[in-house]
């Protein structure tokens, strides 16, 4: 387990036995966008997922934390939602089949770089016409770096979503910066882009 994974699944435990589960601002801001046969990739806690579900999405969830995956499948019986979560390595994963609308917040700058590109190519091609892709990562500038493992991250440069998503519709393309411990600092880029026809 790369320190990451570590680092994500013991602040989990931490959110389960306190009830913490809310909707970070980058899932807020893609929420609207999502619709009919979603795959999230990294879905945490689920909280997006979860959502996704409440607004009629069919959900596949995929994530590294068995407390993560645990939390939204016992939400998702609980509600009686389409909702299904898997615990998945996702440095060494490869999408099966097509989606309506691919996810993924704040999970490709834990990848290694050459897996993150990789990643974000499969999610290019296995959105369908006419779908949708939301996707969130740290970019370069990014300072804070105690979550991650030396040599198992990658900060995409400013512009490579964009990049990626060349002629497609751009719904949603934003940058955020967020102040981290001892003065460093959270670069982001989050986007939703919709596959021509
Ligand atoms: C910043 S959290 C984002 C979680 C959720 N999408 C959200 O916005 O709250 C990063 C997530 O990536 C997952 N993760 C990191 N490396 C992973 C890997 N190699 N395979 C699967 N999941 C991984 C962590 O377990 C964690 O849930």
């Amino acid at each position: 387990m790369t320190r990451s994974i570590n680092f994500f699944e013991e602040q989990f435990q931490k959110q389960v036995a306190k009830g913490e589960f809310a909707l970070n601002p980058f899932e807020e801001a893609v929420l609207p966008y999502l619709s009919a046969g979603v795959l999230d990739l990294g879905c945490g806690l689920g909280n997006l997922a979860i959502a996704a579900a409440k607004q009629g999405c069919a959900v596949t969830a995929l994530d590294a934390s068995r407390t993560g995956v645990d939390r939204v499948n016992e939400a998702a019986n609980k509600l009686g939602l389409p909702l299904a979560a898997y615990q998945a390595d996702l440095s060494s994963y490869v999408i099966d089949g097509d989606y309506d609308s691919i996810v993924s917040i704040g999970l490709l700058m834990f990848l290694p770089q050459n897996k993150a590109r990789a990643m974000l190519a499969d999610i290019v091609c296995h959105t369908k016409p006419g779908g949708v892709a939301a996707i969130n990562v740290l970019i370069e500038g990014t300072t804070f770096m105690g979550m991650f493992e030396p040599g198992h991250h990658y900060l995409f440069s400013e512009h490579e979503l964009s990049e990626a998503f060349k002629g497609w519709e751009i719904l949603l393309s934003q940058h955020d910066d967020f102040p981290a411990p001892e003065n460093t600092v959270k670069k982001f880029h989050t986007i939703v882009a919709r596959k021509p026809v």
